[in-house]
């Protein structure tokens, strides 16, 4: 093993020895090595005379860089736009971002979080969890309502494997209950629990309320009490978008400092909460009463794995994300563009809770993001999806045989009715 990664090994074992239980064994073998960014950095600071490390090219003191790509950022220096940017992202731009966070998770103010790490957006941050935390056979337990993509990254890729729970009670609540067997039997069988903890939700669109969120940290915290090393794993993509009745913090912010045992993730981005879907702009964040030695040692590790992957993030979009962070207008502009979502959300509600709609259409409970899905009975999710295509050039995403998941993020509120009143009737084409 590189003596880097001993190092780091060491440094996190000592800071947090639940912490270093729950690292794959790629992740122990991972670490940052001092190479040509290392020593580009030290040469940064002290070639005053000539600086010839890094593979980028100069010229009058700036990247050299051609006009016919530097024309479209007419508002950026070059020096914003064209170089790496650091591995772990631009300083200015993760400061702002932890700003951010704690502005909009007042839970987490004196509580020991890392300083955000950039990654290419959440994709991103959610392999580089799957490299550092899962070995193949490993479980992660989620609800059965869950992103496709989870399946590639974790299980085809990484070769763990998702566990599901029901996510909705009998009373239309989060599944606490179906939560707590889950997260107790794997505690049981593996003395280590990763749990995947992503809402808004996608597909549904459901947030817990605050009663529920604290009951989910609860349990965590009563296994972690037990002995178990638990990874909470908040995706937090769609943070923000929370239009009624739904806690308004990541649970994150409580998970941060609940137990030693347990080590909290927080993954979440400008692609979905400012709309910069392409910008690949996301941040992973840590958790834990450790505090910053532990942090160290976990940076040193994604790093590694950010070096071996992609080398390091797009410059020009972190630049970009760095300035509208900064923006006194930026706040005034989200709300607006909330209020849209809001409205959306509340009239995909009005118009399925009309008596002619209740009869044919249900749907599990929503209440912030993108999404809501519908819960199909008597016809096939796949077969009302084509169906839709072809007679009423309607668009949904099917989800299994019974789930049909419509992002009212793209249809105007006007349309909203219309494009129900088209499903309702395909599903009566189906079932007559
Ligand atoms: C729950 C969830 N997590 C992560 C992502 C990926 O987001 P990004 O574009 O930031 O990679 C998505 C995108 O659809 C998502 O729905």
């Amino acid at each position: 093993m590189n003596p880097l990664a001993i190092q780091s090994n060491e440094a996190i074992n000592k800071a947090a020895p639940a912490a270093f239980a729950l690292l794959s064994n790629t992740a122990q073998r991972l670490f940052f090595p001092k190479g040509i960014l290392s020593q580009s950095a030290e040469a940064k600071d002290r070639a005053h005379k000539f600086n010839a490390t890094i593979g980028t090219a100069t010229e009058a003191g700036g990247p050299m860089y051609l006009q016919a790509a530097g024309r479209y950022f007419a508002e950026l220096s070059p020096a914003e736009i064209f170089p790496y940017a650091p591995p772990a992202g631009r300083p200015g731009l993760r400061e702002a971002w932890r700003k951010k966070m704690v502005q909009d998770n007042p839970g987490l103010k004196g509580k020991a979080y890392s300083l955000p790490i950039v990654t290419s957006a959440i994709t991103h941050g959610l392999s580089l969890v799957g490299q550092l935390f899962l070995n193949p056979d490993d479980r992660v337990i989620a609800p059965d309502k869950i992103w496709g993509n989870y399946k590639l990254t974790f299980e085809t890729v990484l070769e763990a494997r998702i566990e599901t729970f029901a996510m909705f009670d009998a009373q239309g609540g989060f599944n606490l209950d179906g939560f707590q067997v889950a997260v107790r039997e794997e505690g049981r069988r593996s003395g280590k629990v990763i749990a995947l903890l992503n809402f808004p939700n996608n597909p549904t669109g459901y947030t817990p309320t605050v009663e529920e969120a604290q009951s989910i940290v609860e349990i965590l915290k009563a296994e972690a009490a037990l002995g178990t090393k638990i990874l909470s794993l908040s995706d937090d993509s769609y943070f923000g978008l929370f239009y009624e009745n739904s806690t308004k913090e990541s649970l994150f912010a409580q998970l941060a400092d609940a137990h030693p045992n347990i080590l909290a993730v927080k993954l979440d981005g400008a692609t979905k909460e400012y709309y910069a879907w392409g910008f690949r702009t996301g941040f992973l964040t840590f958790g834990h009463v450790a505090g910053e030695p532990l942090f160290a040692g976990l940076e040193q590790k994604v790093k590694g794995a950010i070096r071996a992957g992609i080398s390091n993030c797009c410059h020009a979009s972190q630049t970009v994300t760095e300035k509208m962070l900064k923006d006194p207008d930026l706040s005034r502009q989200w709300q607006e563009k909330f209020e849209i979502m809001k409205t959306r959300a509340l009239e995909v509600k009005r118009v399925l809770d009309q008596p002619e709609m209740v009869k044919v259409l249900k749907y599990y409970p929503f209440n912030s993001g993108y999404f809501m899905c519908l819960k199909l009975e008597g016809v096939d999710a796949e077969t009302l999806r084509l169906h839709l295509l072809d007679k009423y050039g309607v668009g949904a995403i099917s989800i299994g045989s019974s789930d049909l998941r419509v992002a009212f993020s793209c249809i105007e509120t006007q349309d909203i009715a219309e494009l129900f009143s088209l499903i309702r009737q395909g599903v009566l084409d189906l079932k007559a």
